[in-house]
């Protein structure tokens, strides 16, 4: 199938496609989904296909304003309206009690559903344009680096599905924070750019999923994500860094530096990635850094930030790195 790219001029050929059941890549504020009518199972069943993503990870579903929460949830906490009126649109994904008109199939087998409104234009245009709330995970192919530029999407889907929106870079550049409300004191699932600092004056209390995960509760978390395809390692300092960087060098392994502006001068090495140096930019330039060290270098090393400012950062590092960091 040939796979055109075009922005806001193609939203309507968007909704009508979603309508009949098609997956459509669209851009949000976070990274690039891959959307469907989250109504239609067979819509659904062409997302994970499109993925090769295992049944049972389940896909947020993405409303244009809180009032379509009726048709996806039921049973609606107060605390639900409140956070969306504080971080919507934005980087929050609520989980919540599952309306009967979601199908199972989009929740993966699960009673409850994630739902966020995106802050993107083209997101919301497609939403309103489908006249109808949009089951998507990130645009990436299963086990992938989640896309943050429209060309991500194109090397991973180009010919799996007819179009993608182009909303040019992303703006947040990791995934948005998934908030469990249906538990007594909610529980963030994944971290993100909303952190658990900005939701406690909203919520009172609020917990951070910590421990390995042994029964997954957000089933995502159990996969190996935004894995590149070499090598990757995580690097502590600028002494670490330029060992670490030799030997492999020596094994004729071609290693890039992805990091700080900070590190990448500190170590001295020139064949590397800048990440900028703020925890905002490292989340803003990550993905599209490990898309470009994988295409052109054979083994990667990672900085590994500390700082809790550097939360959600880490967690993606952890899972490009297998949680493997040389200090
Ligand atoms: O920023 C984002 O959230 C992006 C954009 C496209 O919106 N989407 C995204 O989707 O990252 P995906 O499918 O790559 O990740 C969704 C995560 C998975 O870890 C999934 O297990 C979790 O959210 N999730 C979704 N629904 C859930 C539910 N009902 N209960 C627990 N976890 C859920
Ligand atoms: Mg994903």
């Amino acid at each position: 199938m040939e796979t055109k790219v075009g922005k806001e001029e193609l939203l309507a050929l968007g909704g009508e496609l979603i309508r009949e059941g098609f997956p459509v890549a669209f851009p949000t504020e976070t990274v690039y989904g891959l959307g469907g009518d989250a109504y239609n199972e067979k819509a659904v069943e062409a997302i994970f296909n499109a993925k090769g993503r295992p049944q049972d990870n389940p896909l947020i579903v993405h409303i244009s304003s809180p009032k379509e929460l009726e048709g996806v949830a039921v049973d609606v906490p107060k605390a639900a309206y409140k956070l969306f009126e504080v971080f919507s649109p934005g980087p929050l994904t609520l989980v919540l009690k599952k309306s009967p008109l979601i199908p199972k199939r989009t929740t993966g087998g699960l009673d409850t559903v994630g739902v966020r409104i995106p802050d993107h234009p083209l997101a919301l245009g497609l939403i309103k344009a489908a006249a109808r709330p949009i089951a998507a995970p990130s645009a990436n192919v299963s086990g992938r680096v989640s896309p943050t530029e429209a060309s991500h999407v194109l090397e991973d889907m180009k010919g799996k599905i007819p179009l993608i929106l182009d909303g040019g870079k992303t703006r947040v550049g990791i995934e948005s924070t998934v908030l469990d409300l249906t538990k007594d004191i909610p529980v963030i699932l994944r971290p993100g750019a909303v952190t658990a600092g900005m939701l406690a004056p909203v919520l009172g209390a609020v917990k951070v999923f910590s421990g390995e995960v042994v029964v997954a509760e957000a089933p995502g978390m159990k996969y190996k994500h935004y894995s590149p395809v070499c090598p990757c390692v995580g690097v502590n300092g600028p002494q670490t860094a330029r060992a670490e960087y030799e030997k492999r060098e020596g094994e004729g392994l071609n290693p890039v530096l992805v990091a700080s502006d900070n590190l990448i001068e500190k170590s001295g090495i020139k064949n590397a990635i800048s990440l900028g140096n703020s925890p905002e930019a490292a989340m803003a330039n990550l993905f599209s850094a490990l898309r470009k060290a994988e295409k052109k270098f054979g083994y990667i090393l990672l900085e590994w930030f500390e700082g809790a400012d550097y939360y959600p950062v880490q967690n993606r590092i952890k899972k490009a790195t297998g949680g493997a960091v040389i200090r």
